[in-house]
């Protein structure tokens, strides 16, 4: 067994192959950005992504959306709050129930608890009508025209076809008791001439497509001059299916045809269908996680992809008002319509969603204080200047820099398995905010530690869960540690937030060729590898281990300690400890790439330690 781990391995490392590197990469950027110029669409089965549609995710899995304000994120599933973990800031609504909530937040996570109790109103309830839906003139009671009844109007009125898509469908099904949501909106059905309606009178209506109820989603009235056509519904009833091999099967058992997966469209109603695209078809926007939304999500003001690509590059006042994106069609046509005024009928539950997001609790991690550090955009060797790095610590043992370590928040340092011992704890010791060891900066911080947790499953043979964690000692009489130069990196909720090929950065005090001593903090660009079973056959495994290199090897870990960060920043340049530098082979050669504990496996072994809230940016 010749596995070298990480500190102990010389570095490579001149300047001309920091230059070779740097042209042949500029090379592969070139190359590969004209190669993205597809001459046609890939056949419809390539936009799925067949690997990805084994996991079953769906609109509660958290490794690919938000969770709604009312539920918090536990091994990957959204579940439900308590409602008393729900922000106070609001107004009081109804449920069917007849009882009010203190906000719609407290109702819809106690319909979380208890789904039979469902939103009925904003404000308080009061004795006048229900809201109700009801389909007529079809075949069947489980198809028809929609007609709602809103609860402060007595006359029941009918829905414009225009504003009708899969999405309100869906929930107007489930609205009515059928748990996979609509079959089809096209049907035909014979209104009889006597009760010709008078469809200049239609109601729009908008669903953001979670909804339980076609209560919570916002009725509009327009006066328009020309006829619209009215809204209809087939439900969805497994009976009533005929599965074809041209059928995508959604993970709720819906099948629905295969060019309306991976279209933006929530037509499976669990979002099954959007979760899993290497590409969206036609103007629906692609999310780097794999998940297509729909084009009126870009920049609406509202992050919908995780990795936050949708409210970015948005221009100044490109955000869609909300009354005009009202007027739609799912088939991209007749959107605008002649409108003359426009009266909202119903609060805007839509709104009061992206309000309840805003007032939750926001975690500050990943963004350096100093905003204007420049980034010198040379690959590699440079040493690092005084807050770039903030995260980085150094972990001394017996008077000895042994190891490299990530700052997370609170009292907690995050480093390799192989570093620690657990018995050893009082040996170590945690240094922030050096730069130098052999020049002191005055910034150093010297913390003394009073834990040490290894991760149970971690094999010093095959490196499998290299990972654990350190818990400083706090001052006494301190509640908290103070590290007043170090600013903790983000721990990563989910798989999908950084992909092959994305840069990141590898940073430590590790040794130059020769075995030589490095002093000073450096750090590397390096990319991360897709499947690095080809260079460690058999001892590669995918969903615990991250490769990163480059596309010649002149940048690898060599450059820094074992237990220290591969970071990746996201869209906003907010940090991310993605990696822990673990092991790796002949360091700076391209067939040895460095191997890095893919932290974001043990997003759920981390937070059980330190805490839920002290990590979690989202769902908490
Ligand atoms: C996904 O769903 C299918 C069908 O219900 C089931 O057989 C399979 O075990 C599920 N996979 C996972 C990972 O839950
Ligand atoms: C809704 O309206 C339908 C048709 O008018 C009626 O049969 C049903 O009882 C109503 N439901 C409720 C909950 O009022
Ligand atoms: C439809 O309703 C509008 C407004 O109430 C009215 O002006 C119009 O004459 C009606 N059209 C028909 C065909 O009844
Ligand atoms: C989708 O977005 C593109 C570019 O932003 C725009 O040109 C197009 O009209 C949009 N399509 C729809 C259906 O909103
Ligand atoms: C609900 O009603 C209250 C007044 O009762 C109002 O202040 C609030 O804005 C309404 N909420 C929404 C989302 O419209
Ligand atoms: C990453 O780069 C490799 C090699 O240049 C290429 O083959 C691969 O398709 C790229 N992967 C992605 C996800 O862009
Ligand atoms: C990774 O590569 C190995 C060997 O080259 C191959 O057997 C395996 O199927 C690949 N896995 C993926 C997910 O591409
Ligand atoms: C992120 O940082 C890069 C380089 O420092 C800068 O060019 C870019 O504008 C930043 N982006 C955001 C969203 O702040």
């Amino acid at each position: 067994m010749d596995r070298s781990v990480r500190w102990k391995v010389t570095a490579p490392y001149s300047s001309s192959m920091r230059l070779a590197h740097l042209i042949l990469l500029l090379l592969y950027f070139h190359l590969s950005s004209s190669r993205s110029t597809p001459a046609s669409g890939p056949p419809q089965e390539d936009l799925v992504e067949q690997k990805c549609l084994l996991r079953n995710y769906t609109h509660h899995s958290c490794n690919k959306v938000f969770c709604l304000p009312w539920q918090k994120c536990i091994e990957g599933t959204c579940i439900c709050k308590l409602p008393y973990q729900c922000p106070k800031d609001g107004t009081p609504v109804c449920a069917t129930n007849g009882r009010s909530y203190p906000t719609y937040c407290h109702q819809k996570s106690f319909e979380c608890l208890h789904p039979e109790i469902k939103f009925s109103n904003n404000g308080t309830c009061t004795a006048e009508g229900k809201f109700n839906v009801s389909l007529i003139y079809g075949n069947t009671k489980r198809e028809g025209i929609v007609q709602v009844k809103l609860v402060d109007q007595d006359e029941k009125m009918f829905i414009c076809k225009n504003s009708w898509s899969m999405t309100e469908a869906n929930v107007a099904c489930l609205h009515l008791g059928y748990p996979q949501g609509a079959r089809g909106i096209k049907r035909r059905f014979n209104i009889p001439i006597s009760l010709r309606i008078n469809d200049t009178e239609c109601l729009h209506v908008r669903c953001r497509g979670v909804e339980t109820s076609l209560a919570e989603c916002t009725f509009t009235k327009r006066r328009t001059k020309t006829p619209h056509g009215l809204a209809r519904v087939v439900c969805y009833t497994q009976d009533a299916d005929f599965p074809t091999s041209q059928s995508f099967q959604c993970v709720n058992g819906k099948h629905i045809p295969q060019e309306k997966a991976c279209d933006g469209v929530n037509d499976c109603g669990d979002q099954s269908d959007e979760l899993c695209c290497k590409e969206c078809r036609g103007t629906a926007f692609h999310c780097k996680s794999g998940v297509c939304i729909p084009n009126e999500s870009k920049c609406n003001g509202e992050v919908d992809c995780i990795t936050s690509e949708d409210e970015s590059d948005c221009e100044e006042g490109r955000q869609r008002k909300i009354h005009k994106g009202l007027a739609r069609s799912d088939q991209g046509g007749e959107t605008e319509i002649e409108t003359e005024e426009t009266e909202m009928l119903t609060p805007d539950m839509n709104s009061e969603i992206k309000r309840i997001k805003s007032l939750l609790p926001k975690l500050s991690c990943g963004i350096k204080r100093n905003t204007h550090t420049r980034r010198k955009r040379v690959i590699g060797g440079k040493p690092a200047e005084m807050g770039e790095y903030p995260w980085q610590v150094a972990i001394k043992d017996s008077g000895k820099i042994t190891c490299g370590g990530i700052y997370i928040g609170g009292c907690w340092i995050l480093t390799a398995a192989h570093c620690v011992r657990p018995s050893r704890y009082h040996n170590y010791q945690v240094w922030t905010a050096l730069l130098d060891w052999l020049k002191p900066n005055s910034e150093l911080a010297v913390q003394r530690v009073s834990r040490v947790i290894v991760h149970e499953k971690y094999n010093g043979a095959t490196y499998q869960n290299d990972i654990a964690l350190i818990e400083m000692r706090k001052l006494p009489g301190k509640k908290e540690c103070e590290l007043p130069r170090s600013i903790p990196a983000c721990v990563p909720w989910s798989p999908y937030l950084f992909q092959p090929n994305d840069s990141c950065i590898v940073s430590g005090w590790g040794r130059e060729k020769g075995n030589q001593k490095v002093y000073s903090l450096r750090w590397g660009e390096v990319n991360l590898i897709g499947n690095c079973s080809q260079f460690y056959p058999g001892r590669y495994y995918e969903k615990e281990m991250q490769c990163a290199g480059t596309s010649d090897g002149s940048i690898d870990a060599c450059k820094g300690d074992s237990g220290g960060p591969l970071v990746c920043n996201d869209i906003n340049n907010v940090t991310y400890v993605w990696g822990i530098v673990s092991w790796g082979e002949n360091c700076g050669q391209p067939e040895f790439p460095g191997v890095y504990t893919r932290v974001a496996n043990y997003f759920d072994w981390i937070s059980y330690h330190v805490g839920r809230s002290l990590v979690s940016q989202h769902n908490v």
